[in-house]
């Protein structure tokens, strides 16, 4: 996969160089590349924001330096004609919230490009104009605002990336983690058995592994109901048993 980020502030996009994501780029799983659209304005002062008509506060991103960032983005990624347009991912707190069914798919695409707009946003021309070289997806982390895209793109690479065949040593922890199967996690425990008067489950200990698969699940229940009962009215039906109607 090739990830491409458009950013005016190139040093927020460091980390990315560090942990598994730099380790999938160093074994050559995933191509890595950070785009600045402030060298490509061509005024004195290198312009990148304006005021927005119609007033109000704060500034807006001009859409001409972003177009051309993007034009050199996509004359240097993968460019196989016959694949499907890249996905450039605006985040944006008025965008579809990022999920981790999203992270899956957007695992499965050859090349990403993320643009992230700082104040008030990027002109609305350059998405309606990027919509025409592109699959375009405004992105939402959450209802929350944060200054600018930045730090979503981190968040979001990380999930996306990790997803990516070969990124994480062992693919068997993908399937048992939060949001796969539409629970959150059951809790974990390791050694000592016993610490600070506090004992990890009995069942846990017992060996049992029907047993210890249904304290999973129902500790998945349990858990889901109360922190995101949004998510148990969201379950398929059909993919509960009898016994977890009795938890
Ligand atoms: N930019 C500003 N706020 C954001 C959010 N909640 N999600 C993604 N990008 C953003």
């Amino acid at each position: 996969m090739r990830i491409d980020v458009l950013s005016i502030f190139p040093e927020y996009l460091e980390p990315l160089r560090l942990s598994l994501i730099g380790k999938a780029v160093t074994d050559g799983l995933l191509e890595l590349s950070v785009t600045d659209p402030r060298s490509f304005a061509t005024d004195r002062h290198r312009t990148v924001d304006d005021t927005p008509y119609g007033g109000g506060a704060g500034m807006v991103m001009k859409p001409e330096p972003w177009a051309l960032a993007l034009e050199s983005v996509l004359q240097a990624g993968p460019g196989d004609a016959a694949a499907s347009p890249p996905v450039l991912v605006v985040p944006s707190p008025a965008g579809e919230v990022f999920t981790q069914d999203v992270a899956y798919e957007l695992a499965a695409e050859e090349h990403l490009i993320f643009a992230c707009g700082r104040y008030e946003g990027i002109d609305e021309r350059f998405l309606e104009w990027a919509s025409g070289e592109v699959r375009v997806r405004p992105m939402s982390l959450g209802d929350y605002v944060l200054n600018g895209g930045e730090v979503a793109v981190l968040a979001m690479t990380e999930a996306v990336t990790r997803l990516i065949p070969g990124v994480i040593g062992n693919p068997e922890s993908l399937a048992e983690e939060s949001h796969t199967g539409g629970l959150l996690e059951y809790p974990v425990y390791t050694k000592p058995s016993e610490w600070r008067e506090r004992s990890v489950p009995e069942t846990l200990l017992s060996g049992h592994h029907g047993r210890i698969a249904r304290w999973h699940r129902d500790q998945q229940l349990e858990r889901t109901a109360r922190r995101r009962p949004d998510m148990i009215f969201a379950l398929d039906p059909a993919t509960l048993d009898r016994a977890d109607l009795a938890v």
